[in-house]
């Protein structure tokens, strides 16, 4: 059976709340999951870091038969996308693309606003990388953009701390620290992958006439058009609607996460990445 399936890449769990919405809207297509969980969180790692774990993690998937990934987890897409994009893809595989999460959310973040006012919850990584505020600017210049690290969010999710009352602590904590940026933000965006799991806790410390959007939707919307827009990838893409989960981690301790952010059962296997990494050695 000739598979192509579109890889989708996390430092962790976070991407399976992408997948979730990609594989309701394109049910048909295969699909590669590859969780990083061994090295997870990449919030809080250097440029160098990030774009090495990401690098490789591209590479199994490429090796995996990947004509198309999508990196679902913004502290990847802000640190090591446009480098991977331009420099890397046009030696290791120039006919293969990567895509991120971060461009086909601000193509739209300036739809939800009225006060024109945004804010950002994100790791410390894609805070520092200002890769939201320069590039809603692109789409939307009259919209202000205020951000806020939240760096124990992602470690409260894969520690599966994230109905505890820790989690309500940090989660009081941030969002009190966005808020006070500004009083007129209308719309609050769940800018990393893993946050969608803390959204009711979030909710309970919103004030009222403040929305909250996770990405999911957004980038599965994305993702359909772009298809439509390049039939030449879409026909590449194998149907057969099959699901393969991988993790750099522990297989057992996956299952047992990735019921909670996909709402469906996995059967994950291990990888060390050890293929790309003798390649790398080797060339
Ligand atoms: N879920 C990822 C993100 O969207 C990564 C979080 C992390 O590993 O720190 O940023």
């Amino acid at each position: 059976m000739n598979q192509q399936p579109i890889g989708v890449f996390d430092s962790g769990y976070g991407g399976l709340t992408v997948l979730k919405e990609i594989i309701k809207k394109l049910p048909q297509y295969d699909y590669v999951y590859l969780g990083d969980n061994a090295r997870a969180p990449y919030g809080t790692r250097s440029f160098e870091s990030v774009y090495h774990y990401t690098l490789e993690c591209v590479q199994w998937l490429f090796a995996k038969g990947c004509p198309l990934i999508i990196l679902a987890c913004n502290t990847a897409s802000a640190k090591a996308l446009r480098t991977i994009q331009q420099n890397d893809l046009p030696k290791i595989a120039p006919h293969n693309r990567v895509l991120g999460v971060i461009r086909p959310t601000t193509e739209k973040i300036g739809d939800y606003t009225k006060t024109n006012e945004v804010g950002i919850l994100a790791t410390a990584g894609t805070v520092l990388s200002e890769s939201y505020i320069i590039e809603t600017n692109k789409f939307y210049p009259e919209v202000n953009v205020f951000q806020q690290a939240c760096p124990m969010w992602v470690p409260l999710v894969e520690n599966n701390e994230y109905n505890s009352a820790g989690a309500d602590y940090f989660i009081e904590k941030d969002l009190k620290k966005l808020l006070s940026q500004s009083g007129n933000i209308d719309t609050i965006l769940l800018a990393c992958t893993h946050y969608p799991l803390l959204k009711n806790k979030i909710q309970q410390f919103l004030p009222g006439g403040i929305s909250l959007l996770s990405q999911g939707e957004i980038v599965a919307d994305s993702l359909a058009d772009y298809l439509v827009r390049h039939p030449e990838m879409e026909e590449r893409c194998s149907k057969h609607a099959e699901l393969e989960f991988f993790t750099t981690d522990s297989p057992a301790d996956f299952d047992a996460h990735a019921t909670i952010f996909l709402g469906r059962d996995t059967h994950a296997k291990h990888t060390n990445l050890e293929e790309v990494k003798l390649a790398g050695k080797n060339a």
